[in-house]
């Protein structure tokens, strides 16, 4: 008989947006007179479709596969070389310099995120703010790990801090947050680096959002911060930034400076580890979609997606005014496409989420799905589509 992973008995049934998913499946079929008026601000998934360099990259991708001279097979499994080169070149036009070896190209930060748990020994202290994305904690769940969490709440401004008391090994941040849409400054993320750097720790640093940076003066990568090679993995993706949820284009940096001994004094470089994990485990993405991809960090390309982000910005503004007029605290939607609010009347989030779904059939994520300290907030994407986020207030402001 095989010996299971009873670790995954510790972690929730289903994943948080698969339980969403489930609930207004569930809703749907007991009311199908409602099904078709239901908006979905949940799931953080675009609306807007590829954007035209994207999509003029798949159209000239997909006929070089057509014909044997351009044809291409198994491609390398951390990326072509002009992908990482696409990436290092965004890098530096946003004044951080990359080396394009460091960066190996992926599928997902989700599942770069998840994978990376791999690399690190059972025994670590792996430090997560609360609330947080639900992969990194249910990763390390899974895997059996040590979790403890350092609390994001109104107080800390949904930023927590380094605590010279507490000791870590690996600490996961996510600036500009998710789910608060909360975004470290550049102090602050020194701070986080000097902590790491004094306690021989690694940042796992989710920069999934950074595009949504509009305050020019807030870092979008954790290397803009001097020492963070040393000590930093970082981690982005085209998902939200180009509308790739569905298309999949990630890449994570490994610094070649990430080496740290083992128990019997030998060294180990985590860049190493990563690429003999990738090329053992992944056969890379789609050349497609690696070739789309470098359209898209082209400068005509990345003006294409801001003009998106605004699109998707402009709804941000829509939420934030209604829960403003509304009295209802809030943070998020300036640096960030989610907005994180109080729930009114003092309730939980999973009974505002039935609540709303209920009543107004606006489907939103509740915070309790991202850590305790979620418990009374509830976070609204503003990835929908202006007609219908628009509604989605007006339904939300006759409500309550
Ligand atoms: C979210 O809604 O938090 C994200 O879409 C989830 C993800 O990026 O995997």
């Amino acid at each position: 008989m095989p010996k299971l992973n009873e670790n995954y008995l510790n972690v929730q049934d289903s994943y948080l947006f698969a339980e969403i998913a489930r609930r207004v499946k569930a809703y749907e079929e007991n009311h199908p007179d409602k099904a078709g008026s239901i908006i979905r601000l949940g799931i953080g998934d675009v609306t807007r479709p590829l954007t035209k360099s994207a999509v003029e990259g798949l159209h000239k991708a997909v006929d070089e596969q057509t014909v044997s001279e351009t044809f291409k097979g198994y491609g390398p499994e951390q990326g072509y070389e002009f992908a990482r080169k696409a990436v290092a070149d965004y890098y530096a036009r946003n004044g951080v310099s990359v080396d394009a070896d460091d960066v190996f190209i992926s599928d997902g930060a989700k599942s770069d995120t998840g994978n990376i748990t791999e690399l690190f020994a059972q025994d670590n202290v792996i430090l997560v703010p609360d609330p947080v994305y639900p992969v990194y904690v249910d990763t390390n769940t899974m895997d059996g790990k040590k979790i403890i969490y350092m609390n994001g709440t109104e107080e800390n401004d949904f930023l927590p801090m380094p605590d010279n008391n507490v000791k870590a090994d690996i600490i996961y941040l996510c600036s500009p947050n998710n789910p608060t849409g909360a975004c470290y400054n550049k102090e602050q993320l020194k701070a986080w680096v000097d902590y790491a750097l004094a306690n021989e720790a690694v940042i796992l640093f989710d920069s999934a959002y950074e595009a949504f940076v509009s305050e020019p003066e807030l870092p979008r990568s954790i290397y803009a911060v001097e020492g963070a090679k040393k000590c930093a993995i970082e981690f982005c993706s085209l998902s939200k930034t180009a509308g790739f949820t569905g298309t999949r284009f990630s890449y994570t940096v490994v610094p070649k400076e990430l080496v740290f001994a083992t128990s019997d004094g030998k060294e180990l470089s985590l860049h190493d580890m990563w690429n003999r994990r990738q090329s053992t485990k992944f056969n890379g993405t789609p050349y497609i979609i690696q070739y789309a991809a470098a359209q898209v960090f082209t400068e005509q390309g990345m003006s294409e997606c801001m003009e998106n982000i605004s699109y998707y910005m402009e709804n941000a503004r829509v939420i934030a005014e209604t829960l403003r007029k509304k009295n209802i605290p809030f943070t998020g939607g300036v640096n960030s496409p989610y907005i994180w609010f109080k729930c009114p009347n003092g309730m939980e989030s999973w009974e505002l989420f039935d609540h709303l779904l209920e009543n107004i059939q606006v489907v939103g994520t509740p915070g309790a799905g991202f850590g305790v300290n979620g418990k009374n907030y509830f976070r609204l994407t503003s990835f929908g589509t202006h007609e219908k986020t628009k509604e989605a207030m007006e339904r939300f402001d006759k409500l309550f």
